[in-house]
């Protein structure tokens, strides 16, 4: 227990420290805005991860709080958790502008010496650590919904901000070398998370056996020149590669290609967090929609893979040479190597399957508050798999199930296809 004390506390005081350094590049004005329905102001962002260690970990341990709880402010930071209290509407955060940034800041300072302090006492038992445990994770999800945000936050002005300003992103040349199926055999994989020394989230189990049909999956991720392909070949114009939903959607919105792509003087540009860059054709496709990835994979005569099939071929591709999570601070997409291994599984963008986001056989939601956090949100959603180039690494495993509904977009999920035999 003295080891694993200590491992949480390092990591407790690393996550903390990463997410101040994630928005160090912001200006006072850049955490209040919020765009959109999907995005949160920053400032809250930051403000959500202290209420969630001081609800469900200092609370617990009955302890006097310090800001959040007394003031109230519990109704505004408290994202969903219906147990928790009622709570300030998602899609109006940012018509908030108190508290103000400074106040939110001095409360993190504040929660840290508490959290040290607890640390160094004799007060944690097992129960309080797995909170804890969950409360690091949990920051470290928000790592990436900050860097989502601000992206299309800043997507959204004339001002073509910048939140890095030199691109650090290298060019690969694949040069139109098609993507290669790779043929599986069928049986029963193991599916889920049964692992005594690593975290996991209670949609990972437990761990089963699935029986997989034969099936291919292609080496890579689908590129932006295999993208654009559709697009020119009117794919966005054509109701027979769309689902009733997605056609509706994309009719309503007025969607011509993905989001952050954008047409000037015939030529497409990208928004990225370097800024707008042209659109780089060889690497992967970016922040796509379940609706678009299915109706390309229908265009392209194949199909998603299901979370299964991902899996299994995880499983048995651990030798990949390079991944790109957060810590490689690349922050878009990129295809590293040519050839013909599976490659970019881990990493670069989380990858849309075709299984709907439902529980495990024989899942069973954990006790308490926490029950709000994975097991309410198992409807009308679709899991996505392996990570993105904006996913903490220390956030990762195979067996990890992300889930947005099919409409979303402004993750960074990409396509991996599939097909039958
Ligand atoms: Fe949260």
């Amino acid at each position: 227990m003295k080891n694993q004390l200590v491992h949480l506390a390092e990591l407790y005081q690393k996550t903390r420290q990463k997410t101040m350094l994630l928005v160090e590049p912001l200006e006072v004005e850049d955490f209040v805005i919020q765009t959109s329905i999907d995005v949160s102001p920053i400032k809250w962002h930051l403000a959500h991860c202290s209420w969630f260690f001081e609800e469900f970990v200092l609370k617990e341990l009955k302890k006097n709080t310090p800001v959040y709880l007394k003031n109230n402010y519990n109704y505004i930071f408290n994202s969903y958790y219906y147990s928790k209290g009622d709570f300030w509407k998602k899609g109006v955060r940012g018509n908030l502008s108190r508290p103000l940034l400074k106040d939110i800041m001095s409360h993190r300072n504040m929660l840290d010496e508490y959290m040290h302090e607890l640390f160094q006492s004799h007060e944690l038992n097992q129960n309080i650590l797995k909170l804890i445990e969950i409360g690091i994770h949990h920051e470290m999800q928000h790592q990436e919904l900050i860097l989502m945000d601000i992206k299309k936050n800043f997507s959204l002005s004339p001002l073509e901000i910048k939140y890095f300003e030199d691109t650090n992103l290298s060019k690969i040349d694949i040069n139109n070398e098609k993507y290669k199926f790779h043929h599986y055999e069928p049986g029963l994989v193991d599916v889920g998370n049964n692992q005594l020394n690593e975290f996991f989230y209670d949609n990972e189990t437990p761990s089963h056996k699935s029986f997989i049909q034969p099936f291919s999956i292609s080496n890579r991720l689908v590129t932006n020149r295999e993208y654009l392909e559709f697009v020119q070949d009117n794919g966005y114009k054509n109701f027979e590669f769309w689902h009733s939903d997605a056609w509706d959607w994309l009719k309503a919105d007025q969607i011509e290609h993905p989001l952050y792509w954008k047409l000037q003087d015939g030529l497409f540009t990208q928004f990225t967090l370097y800024g707008k860059l042209d659109l780089d054709l060889d690497q992967p496709v970016s922040h796509i929609s379940y609706y678009e990835a299915s109706a390309f994979a229908e265009w392209s005569s194949a199909r998603l893979p299901t979370e299964q099939e991902w899996e299994y071929v995880c499983s048995i591709t651990s030798n990949e040479s390079k991944e790109n999570f957060m810590e490689q601070e690349i922050y878009e997409a990129t295809i590293y190597e040519k050839g013909q291994q599976i490659t970019g599984l881990r990493g670069n963008l989380w990858e849309w399957t075709k299984s709907d986001y439902s529980s495990y056989p024989g899942y069973k939601k954990p006790k308490g508050s926490l029950k709000e956090y994975n097991s309410k949100f198992m409807c009308q959603q679709y899991v996505l798999r392996g990570g993105s180039c904006v996913t903490p690494k220390n956030h990762y495993r195979d067996t990890y199930r992300n889930f947005y509904y099919p409409f979303q977009n402004w993750m960074y999920s990409g396509i991996r296809l599939a097909k039958d035999c």
